[in-house]
């Protein structure tokens, strides 16, 4: 009986001082301990948007800039239009750390959700915690962190049911 082909998802970042790094590493901590799935944690920088292909599930973090993703991140996206309709179907999620709490960090992780809905892909809120994707001030703190692992093995859980 052929095996049924165990799920991929991509931890995709950009951090010019670790923050979001360290929160990248927290949602794959999470990924694992849900066991459904592997992964990958990568940086933005020189990533082939191409590789989006290989993944059931992509996650995006970015530091918040003016209350949006650095442009470091935001050149995936838009190199991503080469493979329009092709991420259709997909899981997408989103996470960001920023300096203060009301500094345009939810509006971060909504211009990744956007670009993902845009794109077809299923994207999953969180009822009890932080609602759109995970959000730490500055390096994550408890609180921070038990999102980061708990949105993981959601997340895990979505790509595992597609
Ligand atoms: C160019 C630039 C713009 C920023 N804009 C904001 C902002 O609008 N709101 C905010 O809360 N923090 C802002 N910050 C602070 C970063 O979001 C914050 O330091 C974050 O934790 C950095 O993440 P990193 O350690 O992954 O690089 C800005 C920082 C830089 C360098």
């Amino acid at each position: 009986m052929a095996e049924e082909k165990r799920k991929r998802i991509l931890i995709l970042y950009y951090s010019r001082t670790g923050s979001t790094e360290r929160m990248a590493r927290l949602i794959g901590e999470g990924v694992a301990e849900a066991g459904v799935a592997d992964h990958d944690v990568r940086s933005v920088e020189g990533f082939d948007a191409g590789s989006l292909l290989d993944y059931d599930g992509i996650i995006m973090g970015s530091p918040t800039y003016y209350g949006t993703l650095a442009y470091e991140a935001k050149k995936v996206i838009d190199e991503s239009v080469k493979y329009h309709g092709k991420l259709a179907g997909k899981a997408g999620s989103a996470f960001t750390s920023a300096a203060n709490i009301g500094g345009g960090n939810e509006t971060t992780v909504l211009s990744i959700l956007s670009a993902w809905l845009i794109h077809g892909m299923i994207v999953q809120g969180n009822e009890k915690g932080d609602h759109y994707g995970p959000v730490s001030i500055g390096a994550p703190d408890e609180r921070a962190a038990a999102q980061c692992r708990e949105m993981g093995r959601r997340f895990a859980g979505l790509v595992n049911k597609l």
